[in-house]
């Protein structure tokens, strides 16, 4: 049986890999909120390890207010760059094999091309500048970890496009959304059971990989695709980014190729509408 502890448990990751927990008694799962452990306390990270004693660390935890991250660069820096160091260090000390989640927002966004692990990276904003520092951080301090790049995540659990998007439609007779940005969405239960499918393959590979679901589309195909599925009557406009400007730019093309992950584990990547099928069935009644 391994331990396996999980940060940032409350989370929309965290709280999905607690669902997937549920499924796999085979494994002893430890998860720790902020308050049970900040990732910037080396104190508190260093009393987990000498308490669990975990063969694996999924860190779930991250600063990801995208905007608000213009005017908090120093926190953003502390959490997803210093943080993540402390706990790769922690890890490396211990044997521990450490798996971190980054974003595609280390892109520029600039291409027709899927982005491969390997492509030149170049952060539009200070979040994803951040979680590149904590990928360069993670790497030096750990030479073992594996660090898994996913976009556009959604689930039943915290704040996402997705709940937005239903909450908008039953409020609202038309809706604009933003159609010149294009990636590709993510389940969470489907990057939570590759987590986990990774850890119990045995097979350890340290390196970079992403994982979305496959196929790609615009926030205004998501939409529309959420509307489709739900049968919600709102209208929906397309409009370019222009008509919504955030403190934060995002990228523009931001799908990425996921083939070096299904290549190493053989892990399972379903299309976005099938996921997101999914997810709807299972909100049903929430909304
Ligand atoms: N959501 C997306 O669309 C997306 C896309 C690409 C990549 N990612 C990456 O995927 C990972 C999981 O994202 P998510 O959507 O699950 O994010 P999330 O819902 O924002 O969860 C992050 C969790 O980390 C916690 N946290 C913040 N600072 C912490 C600290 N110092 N110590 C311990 N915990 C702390 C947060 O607590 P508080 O809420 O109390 O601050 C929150 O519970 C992150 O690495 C993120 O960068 C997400």
């Amino acid at each position: 049986m391994a331990t396996i502890l999980v940060t940032g448990s409350q989370g929309q990751l965290g709280r999905t890999l607690q669902d997937a927990a549920a499924r796999h008694p085979e494994h002893r799962f430890i998860f720790l909120s902020r308050e049970d452990l900040s990732i910037t306390d080396v104190a508190a990270i260093d009393a987990a390890f000498a308490r669990y004693r975990p063969q694996y660390l999924v860190n779930a935890a991250a600063y990801t207010a995208v905007d608000r991250a213009e005017e908090e660069k120093e926190t953003a820096f502390s959490i997803n760059g210093k943080g993540v160091e402390l706990l790769a260090a922690a890890a490396a000390q211990r044997g521990c094999r450490m798996v971190h989640l980054s974003t595609d927002y280390v892109f520029s966004g600039k291409g027709s091309t899927p982005w491969k692990e390997d492509d030149p990276v170049a952060p539009l904003n200070v979040y994803g500048a951040s979680k590149l520092e904590g990928e360069r951080r993670a790497r030096e301090a750990n030479g073992k970890a594996i660090i898994i790049r996913t976009s556009w995540v959604y689930s039943v659990h915290g704040k996402n496009f997705v709940k937005t998007m239903l909450r908008l439609m039953k409020e609202k007779a038309s809706l604009s959304v933003v159609d010149d940005q294009l990636g590709s969405p993510t389940h969470a239960a489907d990057l939570a059971a590759a987590i986990v499918h990774i850890i119990a393959s045995g097979k350890w590979v340290p390196g970079i990989y992403h994982y979305s679901n496959s196929g790609s589309t615009s926030w205004y195909g998501f939409a529309k695709a959420i509307r489709q599925f739900t049968g919600a009557a709102c209208i929906l406009h397309p409009v370019p980014s222009a008509a919504f400007p955030t403190p934060a730019q995002r990228p523009s093309f931001s799908v990425m190729d996921t083939r070096k992950i299904v290549q190493t584990f053989g892990v399972d990547i379903p299309r976005w509408e099938e996921s997101l099928r999914r997810c709807l069935q299972a909100m049903a009644g929430k909304f």
